[in-house]
């Protein structure tokens, strides 16, 4: 696809490498200020280059995708907890947003959410992408109009996360995420793909068939996406 750049890797250190690199030129470019910054294990190895280096993200915003409804940003299973120990408590940023799972009117919050991102439109999103094809939480059948809500997961991703649940809590089903069309409003798109789990996502993507099925294929009306994987998808 041409509005897709492949890049291929023989590692996520390497991956990470090649995230750095791209980050750190738009950085000296002054053309990054708002940046969309995702979880997960795949973010792990990216955010250890971020650490061990001097960039300055003290002039940068930073959006979360997403958080877990029902847990505390001081529980280990929280999405704020992982961006605090991968990241935020090692680089200082101007200001950091995660969608507060703890609301007390979930939709107001998305509300909330919604306004600021309009308000801080994101120069680059970072993402990575569930098995099923999800982007942030947003699953299958997610609308490409969708923007920050309330989102139900399904069976595949509870089972696929509940991994790393820890302290025997039982994982939520139910999550704050921006939408495919807050994600898509980004000017650029990182995407971040290691291992054979993620092959169909992969494949999806590279096959150019747009569907709401697989919601990462709705990268494919992006004009500016970069994807990093570690998987040779003919
Ligand atoms: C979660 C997050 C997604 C992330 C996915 C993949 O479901 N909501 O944003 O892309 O996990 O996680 P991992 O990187 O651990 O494979």
């Amino acid at each position: 696809m041409e509005n897709i750049k492949w890049i291929k890797v023989e590692s996520p250190e390497e991956g990470a490498k090649k995230v750095f690199t791209l980050i750190s030129e738009e950085l000296q470019n002054n053309r990054l200020h708002v940046l969309g910054l995702a979880t997960g294990s795949t973010m792990i190895p990216v955010y250890n280059e971020w650490t061990n280096s001097t960039l300055d993200f003290s002039n940068v915003t930073a959006f979360n995708l997403d958080e877990y409804v029902g847990i505390a940003a001081d529980n280990p299973n929280s999405y704020a907890y992982f961006m605090n120990e991968h990241l935020f408590s090692k680089k200082p940023f101007k200001e950091t947003h995660i969608p507060n799972g703890m609301a007390e009117d979930l939709d107001e919050e998305c509300k909330e959410y919604e306004n600021q991102l309009n308000a801080h439109p994101l120069d680059i999103q970072l993402l990575g992408v569930g098995e099923n094809g999800h982007i942030a939480f947003n699953e299958p059948g997610t609308p490409f109009d969708s923007v920050t809500h309330v989102a139900t997961l399904t069976d595949s991703t509870l089972g696929v996360n509940s991994q790393y649940f820890e302290n025997d809590d039982k994982i939520p089903n139910i999550a704050l995420t921006m939408g495919i069309s807050s994600i898509t409003n980004s000017k650029k798109l990182i995407m971040i793909a290691f291992g054979e789990k993620k092959r169909a996502a992969m494949e999806k993507l590279k096959a150019g068939e747009v569907t709401a099925e697989w919601p990462i294929t709705k990268l494919l009306r992006h004009d500016d996406v970069v994807v990093i994987t570690d998987l040779q998808i003919d």
